[in-house]
């Protein structure tokens, strides 16, 4: 028997090194896969994961792809693969409002969704709304207000306003406070909120 035949795990036929080439293989191998196909109820259903799969998401008007496990939420999939910074990531649990972008033009929390499941849908955040050098007048009239400290509910703030104004071109500030009360401030900046919201729909003062 020579040195590499002692070497080799009994009953494996392969030696040490051997195991150790095939195990640095099956490491280079991508670990994207395509969707199982289960039988439910009579129907085929597609199954992914936990592997990761390619997502493509349309995001401000542009398509991005990046490979994601099925678990990944449309915020973490905006803030770690595509960059998108801007929807804050707060109680990650759907109650605080801060990762707000629009599904369609609907407001919906990012936290709360998964990103394979924003397939299909126009996804619209906070960067997809304006320049800095050319604010959205919902942000101008926030800046202007001072409706923000530490502005981690900003971003999400103006999204879910410019969705409601948009709607609600005369709303009143108790229309305004129902539709609002997704979103959260933790600094207490609602005076400033509503001047804001004052100054975007000639409501009156309360
Ligand atoms: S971070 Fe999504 S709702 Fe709070
Ligand atoms: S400005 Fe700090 S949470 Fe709203």
């Amino acid at each position: 028997m020579n040195e590499e035949d002692r070497k080799k795990p009994e009953g494996s036929g392969l030696s040490r090194r051997d195991f150790m080439k095939i195990g640095g293989m099956t490491l280079a191998v991508p670990m994207v896969a395509s969707p199982k196909v289960l039988r439910v109820g009579g129907e085929d259903v597609e199954v992914y994961g936990p592997e990761k799969t390619m997502v493509t998401l349309n995001v401000n008007g542009k398509l991005m792809r990046a490979e994601l496990e099925p678990r990944v939420t449309l915020l973490d999939a905006l803030r770690e693969s595509f960059d998108l910074t801007g929807s804050k990531r707060v109680c990650d649990r759907a109650t605080c409002g801060a990762c707000t972008v629009w599904l369609d033009e609907k407001p919906v929390y990012a936290c709360g969704m998964l990103a394979i499941d924003a397939q299909g849908h126009k996804i619209t955040t906070i960067e997809g709304i304006s320049t800095p050098e050319n604010m959205d007048a919902v942000q101008k009239a926030f800046w202007e207000n001072d409706a923000q400290q530490c502005g981690f509910c900003t971003p999400g703030f103006v999204m879910a306003t410019k969705a409601f104004v948009e709607k609600n071109p005369h709303a009143t500030l108790e229309d305004a406070r129902k539709g609002l009360s997704g979103n959260l401030c933790r600094c207490g900046t609602y005076v400033g909120i509503h001047s804001a919201l004052r100054q975007l729909t000639g409501m009156k003062e309360a």
